[in-house]
């Protein structure tokens, strides 16, 4: 009999890098049977068009199997990647590459950008998906204060000052915190950004699930802007999983050619290309626009946020607080001072209703009296009673640290 391989010594360094965190382990003891989950940044199922995907999926597997089932360019569908830079603001077809999901261009994003202890800027807090994917690359971060309308500018200057590689900017409805850029904000952003030289990625993944006539301009279109045209600072992603469906894996990352190109390169030694057939299925399906299916998805969303923002003032105690959130999925919970979220998610575990503790999104380990509520995937009942268990949780915690 051979001996057992002690697996973790054989690891790479960057291996200790890959962690789930404690949060995770925790939401999975979280899926039990009458468990209410606001959680996961779910879209809603039944609002996915289902019905129209079968048909364009049947369509195009009689009519184009040869290139929906083929191996294909690295670059993406051309006739998608022509509908994206359509869209964008002074963009060519060859400044878009399509992605497995936002989530890989963050990851190759770190490996073209990220050495050992290189700095990079990230809000705090921020994705905790793009920390996972930054961190095997051993980034230093160099967390920038937010208040509601965004990045602080002093913050955000005594960053850029330190020479980060970039900063990483979620300026429409971020997750985790539901926040919305002002605009006077992100023209300083880009200016500033400018002005130290520092690439700016912009991850806009909620940009079109706004609830409100508000819609403010890109970071990208406004360093378009401010250069008169032509390749700017801004490396945009965005993400047809919100808009359509998560599990087709279709997204878009878009900026200066030579970091399409690098990235082109990265993505041919990651996953040599994204599903084609899921590609051409995305362009069947926006190709005729796609207003109805937003302005679906706008107003059952909206409903839903209202919904928990009513339910919240009901049943959260006094002393929590909490943002409204002109779009997106998520709301923000600020509790007391000395308060725990993981402690308090434990309770909340006991009422049967989860969220996600704000710790995570946090790069330099603050936010422990923060966390997210996600109101898209829940219907309006479920949330009414979710909330009210969330209250009786909190009002439990609140005896236990007065
Ligand atoms: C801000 C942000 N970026 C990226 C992603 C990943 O999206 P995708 O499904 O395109 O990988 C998410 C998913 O929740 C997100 O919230």
């Amino acid at each position: 009999m051979g001996s057992q391989i002690s697996w973790e010594s054989r690891f790479a360094r960057r291996a200790a890098r890959i962690t789930s965190s404690t949060i995770r382990e925790l939401l999975k003891m979280a899926q039990q049977p009458g468990m209410i989950t606001f959680s996961g940044g779910l879209p809603a199922p039944e609002l996915f068009p289902a019905e129209a995907m079968a048909q364009a999926s049947a369509r195009l597997l009689r009519e184009k199997a040869n290139q929906a089932l083929q191996y294909s360019t690295t670059e993406g569908y051309p006739a998608l990647r022509e509908w994206v830079a359509a869209r964008l603001p002074g963009t060519q077809p060859d400044q878009v590459l399509m992605v497995s999901g936002s989530q890989q261009a963050l990851d190759l994003l770190g490996k073209i950008f990220i050495d050992v202890g290189s700095p990079v800027a990230v809000e705090s807090p921020t994705y905790m998906g793009a920390l996972s994917a930054f961190n095997p690359y051993e980034p230093e971060y160099l967390s920038i204060a937010m208040d509601e309308e965004g990045m602080i500018p002093e913050a955000l200057e005594a960053v850029l000052q330190r020479g980060p590689r970039f900063v990483y900017a979620l300026p429409t409805f971020q997750n985790p915190s539901g926040r919305l850029m002002s605009l006077e904000r992100r023209r300083k952003l880009v200016e500033l950004a400018d002005k130290y030289s520092v690439p700016i990625v912009e991850d806009d993944a909620y940009a079109e699930l706004y609830y409100s006539d508000q819609k403010l301009p890109t970071l990208y279109s406004l360093d378009q802007q401010m250069r008169g045209g032509g390749e700017g600072n801004v490396i945009y992603l965005s993400t047809f999983s919100k808009t359509l469906a998560p599990g087709l894996r279709v997204a878009y990352a878009a900026g200066p050619r030579a970091v399409i190109h690098k990235l082109v390169q990265a993505k041919q030694g990651a996953d040599l290309h994204t599903g084609s057939l899921n590609q051409m299925l995305v362009y069947e399906m926006v190709k005729y626009g796609l207003e109805e299916q937003l302005s679906k998805i706008r107003q059952t969303y909206t409903a839903r946020r209202d919904v928990m923002l009513e339910a919240l003032a009901q049943h959260l105690p006094k002393g929590i607080v909490w943002n409204q959130p002109k779009g997106g999925m998520f709301i923000w919970v600020q509790l007391p001072q000395g308060m725990d979220a993981v402690s308090l998610f434990k309770k909340a575990l006991e009422q049967k209703v989860t969220f996600v503790p704000g710790q995570p999104f946090h790069a330099d380990g603050s936010g422990h009296n923060t966390l997210r509520l996600s109101f898209s995937n829940a219907e309006p009942e479920l949330i009414r009673e979710g909330i009210r268990r969330l209250g009786r949780a909190a009002e439990e915690e609140m005896e236990l640290v007065r």
